[in-house]
């Protein structure tokens, strides 16, 4: 999870340390290196979770938590290749066709990677998204291959979810002049240090939830100190502010040279 956010009680109490085993040993390397986690007390572990055991459930959050218009147009257009990192169900991914010729979607989770194929080939585009597996600190990808590197909600500064190794492969699979991009980056501070720019767009932002019923069975798994709150106001759409999680409307980027 790449946004910064607390995670509620309802979230950690949704999963048990004996759910770790759906980890494949590549995974349990990364995410339960001493095989001793518990996703209860580890937030990061009960995401992990969620995107293996709840993957639907996780592909509704993110279809709410709609990024800010100006993060996609701000993105490099007309390229050649895009390669995305941490890719999930495709928030990110299913925008960046519009902008590049190819797009190649790393995701390690083969349930997040079985719905985000799902998507690409009801959008008739096979041809032109290649959805494969693959961790920050090990791109299934050629030096300079892509014009734009970039990741949703994904990179953090842990070496399980990028750090310093995950950045210098996003570096490395980009081309000289071409741009890597962090969205919804959760430690601004370190990626200045790293050369990164900070870019944000302003309005107020809402999570739109499709209906005010799935507003408030979500907000009840994942914003519970607002669900009372989402339940009174009646509406389909919920204020970033009333969650308590800062909206997904900035990126940090680099212009590699
Ligand atoms: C919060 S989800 C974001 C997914 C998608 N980018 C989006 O915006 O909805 C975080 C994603 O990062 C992926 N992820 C976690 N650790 C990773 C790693 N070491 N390498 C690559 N992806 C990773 C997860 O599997 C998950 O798809």
């Amino acid at each position: 999870m790449a946004a910064s956010r607390g995670t509620g009680q309802e979230l950690l109490n949704r999963y048990t340390a004996a759910d770790l085993a759906v980890f494949t040993p590549d995974e349990a390397s990364r995410f339960d290196p001493e095989g001793c986690g518990d996703p209860r007390t580890e937030p990061a572990l009960a995401w992990e979770l969620l995107y293996r055991l709840e993957p639907e459930l996780y592909d509704r959050l993110a279809r709410a938590e709609r990024l800010h218009a100006g993060v996609v147009a701000w993105l490099p257009r007309g390229v050649s290749r895009i390669a995305e990192v941490g890719a999930g169900t495709g928030r990110l991914t299913m925008e960046l066709v519009e902008r590049g010729r190819r797009v190649v979607a790393v995701e390690p989770a083969l349930p997040l990677r079985r719905i985000l194929e799902r998507k690409v080939a009801a959008a008739g585009l096979e041809d032109r998204v290649q959805v494969t597996h693959g961790f920050f600190d090990r791109l299934p990808l050629p030096d300079g291959f892509a014009d734009l590197v970039v990741a949703c909600s994904a990179f953090t500064p842990l070496p399980e979810h990028g750090g310093e190794a995950g950045l210098a492969e996003m570096e490395r699979v980009c081309r000289p002049g071409g741009h890597v991009a962090i969205i919804w980056p959760n430690h601004v501070d370190w990626l200045a240090a790293h050369g990164y720019r900070y870019v944000s767009f302003g309005g107020p932002m809402s999570v739109e939830f499709d209906s005010y019923r799935e507003a408030v069975e979500l907000a009840e798994i994942f914003y519970p100190a607002a669900a009372d709150e989402v339940r009174r106001r009646g509406c389909r759409k919920v204020p970033f502010e009333l969650v308590g999680i800062n909206p997904p409307r900035d990126l940090a980027v680099k212009l590699l040279t």
